[in-house]
């Protein structure tokens, strides 16, 4: 394995067999409601959210915002928006998409900003939940995992990692 790595957890198999789990209840949930609009987190949402999108058979439209609350390891509390959406929100069902969840400071701020906006409703779908306490929960969860830190499949470790096709525990003791 690489020295990267502390172990691997979810497989590029576990993952495409969930991923097709959850479109099939996001089809379930979202063939009678109109105007879905799947909105990406970027950077993390990526290699999920395109996964994810064409597994649905429903039709989203889809746009992103980008906003960070990271450095390196930990949650800074504070969330920036760095790329704001680029369609209207006003009466959408949202389906906020994300590669994990930790403190749920993320999704939640989002989701308070989106309905302020007018949305009619705001869902949340992540690939990841990490076992924690938080007030909020996301509404579709691939994996819940461990609170490790995690990297791959659009997760990183500054900036590094998101490429690769599984999940892993990134090495703590490892200097790049
Ligand atoms: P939250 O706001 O604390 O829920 O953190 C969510 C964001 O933190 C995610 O969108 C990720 O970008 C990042 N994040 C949280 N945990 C990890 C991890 O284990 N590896 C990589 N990024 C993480
Ligand atoms: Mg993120």
């Amino acid at each position: 394995m690489e020295k990267f790595l502390s172990k691997i957890i979810i497989s590029k198999k576990q993952i495409n067999t969930r991923l097709q789990e959850l479109a099939a209840l996001i089809d379930q949930d979202y063939h009678q409601k109109e105007s879905f609009v799947m909105v990406g987190l970027l950077k993390g949402c990526n290699p999920f959210f395109i996964d994810l999108l064409k597994k649905i058979k429903v039709e989203p439209i889809i746009s992103y915002m980008s906003v960070c609350s990271y450095e390196e390891t930990h949650s800074t509390g504070q969330l920036t928006i760095k790329l704001d959406l680029d369609v209207k929100v006003q009466d959408a069902h949202i389906l906020l998409v994300d590669d994990i969840i930790d403190t749920g400071l993320t999704l939640k701020s989002i989701k308070n900003l989106l309905l302020q906006r007018g949305a009619r409703e705001v869902k949340t779908c992540v690939l990841l939940a990490k076992n924690v306490h938080r007030d909020i929960q996301a509404d579709y969860v691939g994996f819940p995992i461990e609170n490790e830190f995690v990297i791959g499949y659009g997760l990183d470790y500054n900036q590094k990692y998101r490429n690769l096709a599984f999940i892993g525990v990134y090495n703590p003791n490892y200097e790049a």
